[in-house]
């Protein structure tokens, strides 16, 4: 059972299909795109516990696959610990990363890994006093919030108001907290998917993928490419924290680890213990997507990281407010060298929303992100007549 149905889930639910798994597709809103190559489908509130244990004492699944964050991760935890669900890769895993805060106090305080200064703070005077803290820039973000909802970066005290006033907008459930991170002044960024699946023996081994870069616009990512060129040291310390954390978090499957990288400085981010959507890339570059992984390492069958060519990934945004648009200059886009998409099928479309995907493989990094850019802009989503 998968809890979200969309672009991510949509290709975790075909790579499990390919398998012959039966797949039940769970989201808030009707035809999301999940649920459109699923055995069954169902629509729920999943963040209201009683529909959600309803639902799971209904269909009894074997596994279940959480996909977004803003589920009622409390009510995972407690039924994993019944025993009436088994939670990819544990419900614990998708409780803590659900809220900042539980990531956060775990790398930072119980794992001692490098992260961002932080401070948390539940109301306008406490997150002034945490800034006096943190100090200039920071970022302040609700502790439950993903996609670069309600979150601001702040060069001064005058900003501080309208920053609270946004998260508060944009957070999902708790809407009074905030965490308040320091700024850190990053050569670039990556997501380091690791995999946790079992080897011939039983036991749980730990693979990397390459490093995938990306780029983020008011914390959204628009582009990522793969493999992203790291100095060894850098790289050595991404995998000790990815390794790291992933132990901690334990189960079976893929985990997208975010680092922040300056020479060979590491931060820890944070991690989504599922696929991510930077990591839409591998669907052209390795030789197994994400979603190949997730679906196999969460099976217990073994799973091949290796690159297949250097790729890139542009998001297709929809760019009108309409319910089911259409997309003009597809056949274009398609006749750039090396360039493949994705259209997600979302019912409805917002400017923001993301629609699809344009995917490129080349030679280089750079050549496929020129041409996975210039296929996206080919797309061209339109309200039909
Ligand atoms: N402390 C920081 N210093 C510098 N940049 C930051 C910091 N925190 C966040 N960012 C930037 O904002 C982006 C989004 O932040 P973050 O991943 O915490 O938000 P999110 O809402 O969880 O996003 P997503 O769900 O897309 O991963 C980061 O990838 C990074 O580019
Ligand atoms: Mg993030």
């Amino acid at each position: 059972m998968l809890l979200g149905s969309g672009e991510l889930g949509k290709e975790v639910i075909i790579a499990l299909q390919r398998l012959g798994v039966e797949v039940i597709a769970v989201d808030r809103y009707e035809n999301a795109p999940g649920h459109q190559v699923a055995h069954r489908a169902h629509v729920i509130n999943m963040t209201d516990g009683a529909a959600l244990t309803a639902l799971i004492e209904k269909e009894k699944p074997d596994l279940i696959v959480p996909e977004i964050e803003a589920i009622a991760t409390e009510t995972l935890v407690k039924l994993e610990e019944a025993g009436k669900a088994h939670v990819i890769p544990t419900a614990r895993a998708a409780w803590l990363t659900m809220n900042r805060e539980g990531i956060r106090r775990l790398a930072g305080e119980t794992l001692s890994l490098a992260t961002s200064p932080y401070r948390f703070a539940d109301s306008l005077e406490e997150l002034k006093a945490a800034i006096q803290q943190i100090g200039y820039p920071c970022v302040i973000k609700p502790v439950m919030s993903s996609s670069g909802k309600g979150q601001s970066k702040i060069d001064g005290p005058d900003e501080i108001e309208a920053a609270w006033n946004y998260a508060a907008a944009g957070g999902r459930v708790d809407a009074g907290r905030v965490i308040v991170e320091g700024f850190i002044d990053f050569d670039y960024e990556i997501t380091l998917l690791t995999v946790r699946s079992l080897n011939e023996n039983g036991e749980t081994i730990t693979s990397f993928c390459d490093p995938i870069g990306h780029v983020q616009v008011k914390g959204d990512y628009v582009e990522s490419w793969q493999p992203h060129p790291m100095p060894n040291g850098a790289l050595e310390k991404s995998r000790d924290i990815a390794r790291k954390v992933t132990e901690n978090l334990g189960g079976l499957g893929l985990f997208g680890v975010e680092l922040f990288v300056k020479g060979d400085m590491v931060w820890f981010s944070e991690v989504s213990p599922r696929p991510h959507d930077t990591g839409m890339v591998t669907m052209v570059s390795q030789v197994q997507s994400e979603f190949e992984l997730h679906a196999k390492a969460i099976l217990g069958l073994p799973v091949n990281t290796a690159l297949k060519t250097p790729g890139a990934s542009a998001v297709i945004y929809g760019q009108h407010d309409a319910k089911a648009i259409a997309f003009d200059g597809v056949a274009d886009a398609l006749r750039i060298p090396g360039a493949d998409i994705r259209l997600f099928g979302k019912p409805e479309s917002f400017q923001r929303r993301r629609m699809g995907v344009a995917l490129a493989s080349g030679d280089t990094v750079e050549t496929a992100r020129i041409r996975a850019k210039q296929a996206a802009a080919k797309v061209k989503p339109v309200i039909p007549q």
